[in-house]
């Protein structure tokens, strides 16, 4: 059984890890890594977990199987750290929000098997040794190139934890769109989600912003829905969620707003497409800093 090696140890790095079968070997790799060892244990099944921790400049043999559990912002430095370890057989599991991150790595490896995940798992860290797994979700992963096999990836992620995408960049974007509708939003009215579809300003601000991104489905002729009507069930559906965006943003750490409504802005330049309700939406969050 071939080790697995994760990139980042916050809620899904130790999520992830937490898939693996007892007799796997888990490494996170750290940027300074305080212990050699990392225990957690997962709530409510009380499972407990441990895991090793290498700094990346500390390892020496190629890396075979590898989750990039990052921040969007963090990725593609995160997997520089470890480029002289990846090698022809190596298999990457981006699980990043947003686009863009995913693409770059993807350029920026092509001689790596990459894959996507667009994940609707909830879970955050209660304490650094406690992960809880609030809300039980779907991962959805595809192909990122043409390296990335679906029988190689089923040789190592338990299959009940995925399902298959044959067209990632559309499950990509499915997500996108509505992180691009709701999210900086919560973070201009510091709301839930819910109070997006009860406040009638708010509901019209989201339907400006929508009908923009609409365009930019239509000029990728991407077969998706429409973008309000996604965001306003996904509003209702987490009505009491604080928005990742806007936990970013109330706990001081730098927001993924450029692989959210920036990545939109630079298709809406390269496709000409005009997206002024959301450019004036990216100025905003970058002006609340
Ligand atoms: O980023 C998030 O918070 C979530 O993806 C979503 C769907 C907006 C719900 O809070």
């Amino acid at each position: 059984m071939q080790d697995i090696y994760i990139l980042g140890s916050g809620a899904m790095g130790c999520l992830w890890a937490s898939y693996c079968p007892p007799e796997q070997s888990v490494h996170f790799i750290q940027r300074a890594p305080k212990e050699a060892t990392f225990s957690f244990q997962v709530l409510p099944y009380a499972t407990k977990h441990v895991t090793t921790c290498h700094a990346a400049n500390e390892l020496i043999h190629p890396i075979e199987r590898l989750i990039v559990a990052t921040k969007a912002y963090d990725a593609l430095a995160a997997m520089q750290s470890v480029a002289h370890l990846l090698t022809d057989a190596t298999q990457v599991v981006l699980l990043q929000n947003g686009l863009g991150s995913q693409q770059a790595i993807t350029d920026a490896f092509p001689h790596v098997a990459i894959f996507a995940c667009s994940s609707t798992e909830g879970a955050y860290k209660q304490d650094s040794n406690t992960l809880v797994h609030a809300g039980k979700g779907q991962n959805l992963i595809g192909a990122m190139n043409h390296h990335a096999k679906k029988e190689a990836l089923a040789d190592w992620l338990p299959d009940h934890q995925y399902q298959w995408q044959d067209q990632i960049e559309v499950t990509l974007w499915r997500k996108f769109m509505i992180n691009c509708a709701i999210n900086p939003l919560t973070v201009l009215y510091q709301c839930q989600n819910g109070k997006l579809i009860e406040e009638p300003k708010y509901l019209s601000h989201m339907q400006q912003i929508c009908e923009e991104i609409d365009l930019l489905s239509q000029a990728q002729t991407l077969n998706v829905d429409s973008a309000f009507v996604v965001a306003r069930q996904v509003c209702q559906l987490t009505a009491q969620n604080f928005s990742s965006m806007l936990q970013d943003h109330r706990a001081q750490n730098p927001t993924e707003i450029d692989f959210m409504t920036g990545y939109l802005l630079k298709l809406a330049t390269r496709y000409k497409i005009p997206c002024p309700k959301n450019a004036e939406v990216y100025e905003s969050i970058l002006n609340l800093g």
